[in-house]
């Protein structure tokens, strides 16, 4: 199994699941913006997929699949440079699907996004709900799947393209976790501010039309969408065709929720300022995972919010990385 990007939070993490289901894995990655620490499976290919030359290496042993994680992911930089995401998160794509086309592998699972929804219209959103990315990020993510349809119909690539809402938690038994420069992510600024670490926590916007002002979504353990790639994987050996899937908890929790809730798990006090509204955030972002749920099998184990939240706090006392 090849896993790019597995050097990154949720590629480690799906590395870490398959190795536990005796699966041998190589990982493929230029540690941009992963890390060397977390390269604890089997096989490391420093290749880039921006150069076509360098996959070969990755191609050279047998591949009966691969998981694509390699991209960049922050919505702000993407408004800012959109040709750096599109070259990387769209072309790089392009050369690795090419690449598993010489090579005849024909099955492949795909890291996506909520993002590829843009502004939600409806309060929990399904797999049928229009896609309408507003940003750069997500407008790439939705480009690779709609490559990912073409490439079904032409060459009968199969692939499975797990949309992801909030990707939160660790395993840090396993020695890996949340790492981002700079990091973005509410659970990991709440859990440093608790620390006494980085900045002030920031609450981006009080005026949001929802129950306490603050944005809503929802969080899903990181070893919790690791299961499901592993099961995608499982369920394209009698699916053809290239999938979706949306997933998340299916509850959404608030900003302040969440710092309430890390309140509790860390006994710590966690001040924070309200500040004003971070462009592009939508309001509420929930899932409907009921397909996951029917199709792929996939129950979330992790779905409790303190959890959640815990498996992070255990992670950001003592990071490896
Ligand atoms: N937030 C804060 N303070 C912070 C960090 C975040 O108030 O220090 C707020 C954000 O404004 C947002 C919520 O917490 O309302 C969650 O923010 P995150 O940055 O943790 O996550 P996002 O919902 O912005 O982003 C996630 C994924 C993206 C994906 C996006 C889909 O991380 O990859 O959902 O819209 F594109």
């Amino acid at each position: 199994m090849l896993v790019c990007g597995g050097a990154g939070y949720v590629g480690a993490h799906a590395a870490y699941a398959l190795a536990r289901r005796g699966v041998r894995v190589s990982v493929l990655d230029n540690l941009s913006t992963g890390h060397r620490q977390a390269l604890r499976w089997g096989r490391w290919i420093d290749a880039d997929l921006l150069d076509p030359a360098s996959l070969d290496a990755a191609f050279a042993e047998p591949v009966d699949a691969v998981m694509h994680f390699c991209a960049r992911s922050l919505v702000g930089e993407s408004v800012a440079e959109p040709y750096d995401y599109y070259l990387n998160n769209v072309a790089g794509s392009l050369n690795l699907l090419r690449a598993m086309r010489a090579h005849g592998v024909g099955r492949l699972v795909f890291s996506s996004s909520a993002a590829v929804f843009g502004r939600p219209r409806a309060p929990r959103i399904d797999e049928d709900h229009p896609t309408a990315p507003i940003n750069p990020y997500g407008a790439s993510k939705l480009m690779v799947e709609r490559i990912l349809a073409d490439a079904a119909r032409a060459y009968g690539l199969r692939s499975v393209s797990l949309r992801y809402f909030n990707a939160a938690g660790a395993a840090s038994e396993a020695g890996i976790g949340e790492s981002h420069t700079p990091e973005t992510h509410l659970i990991p600024n709440v859990l440093r501010a608790a620390l006494g670490q980085g900045a002030p926590l920031r609450v981006f916007g009080d005026d949001y039309d929802t129950a306490d002002g603050t944005c809503v979504r929802d969080y899903v353990h990181v070893l919790d969408l690791a299961d499901a790639h592993v099961r995608a994987l499982d369920w394209m050996h009698a699916n053809a065709g290239a999938h979706c899937f949306n997933l998340g908890n299916g509850t959404g929790f608030s900003v302040l929720e969440i710092v309430r809730a890390a309140r509790r798990v860390t006994g710590r006090e966690i001040a924070y300022e309200v500040a004003p509204r971070r462009e592009g955030d939508p309001a509420v972002l929930v899932a409907s995972s009921a397909a996951a749920r029917e199709r792929l099998g996939w129950t979330p184990r992790h779905g409790a919010i303190e959890d959640i939240i815990d498996s992070a706090w255990r992670w950001h006392r003592a990071p490896a990385y």
